[in-house]
């Protein structure tokens, strides 16, 4: 796929909303390509759209996007100054993982975006979106440092809500994001 004519960040997410490379495209209400600043200091990349996000056509709007708010919050940060995206643009069905054919096909949206926004920091939620940008999974282990100059791997924000004790290192990330770095 060649976005390399795309030059801006509206033109490229009207391309995600009609884009048809995998078969997410037939199961999807509407595609999410994310939302936020563009440049952005900030990114967070998590991994599909569930159903509320299918439904809007926005990024995590449901209770992990609640969630999500109230870290960002407690990180001193607000949804408005970051740009929250996630790997793959359309719902995978009954929110399975999404594919590896889906987040190769998808990949070149997600790039494109990393390249417009030139955020400071990417905070890959989940290995899902560690594994699609840094080629490593283990969040435990991944956690809390700034990798390969601008990433810093945290949990996605639907583990912290089974779990609520991964609350506190998750603030303590997005608060690492904000910087100073
Ligand atoms: N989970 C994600 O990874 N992305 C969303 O947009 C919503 C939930």
């Amino acid at each position: 796929m060649n976005l390399s004519k795309i030059e801006d960040i509206t033109s490229l997410h009207r391309k995600i909303c009609s884009c048809k490379l995998c078969d997410l495209s037939s199961g999807r209400t509407k595609a999410v390509p994310g939302e936020g600043p563009c440049p952005a200091k900030i990114m967070l990349i998590g991994e599909a759209p569930g159903r509320e996000e299918d439904l809007t056509g926005r990024p995590f709007v449901g209770r992990a996007g609640r969630l999500l708010d109230r870290a960002l919050f407690d990180a001193g940060l607000r949804r408005s100054e970051v740009f929250i995206t996630s790997v793959v643009k359309c719902r995978p069905p009954k929110n399975r993982k999404p594919k590896h054919s889906e987040i190769a096909a998808c990949h070149p949206y997600l790039e494109a975006q990393m390249k417009m926004l030139n955020p400071e920091v990417v905070c890959l939620m989940g290995n899902v979106a560690a594994q699609a940008i840094l080629g490593m999974q283990g969040i435990a282990a991944l956690r809390g440092r700034i990798l390969h100059d601008r990433c810093l791997v945290t949990y996605h924000p639907a583990a912290v809500l089974r779990n609520k004790n991964l609350m506190d290192d998750f603030v303590s990330d997005l608060k690492k994001a904000s910087g100073p770095y």
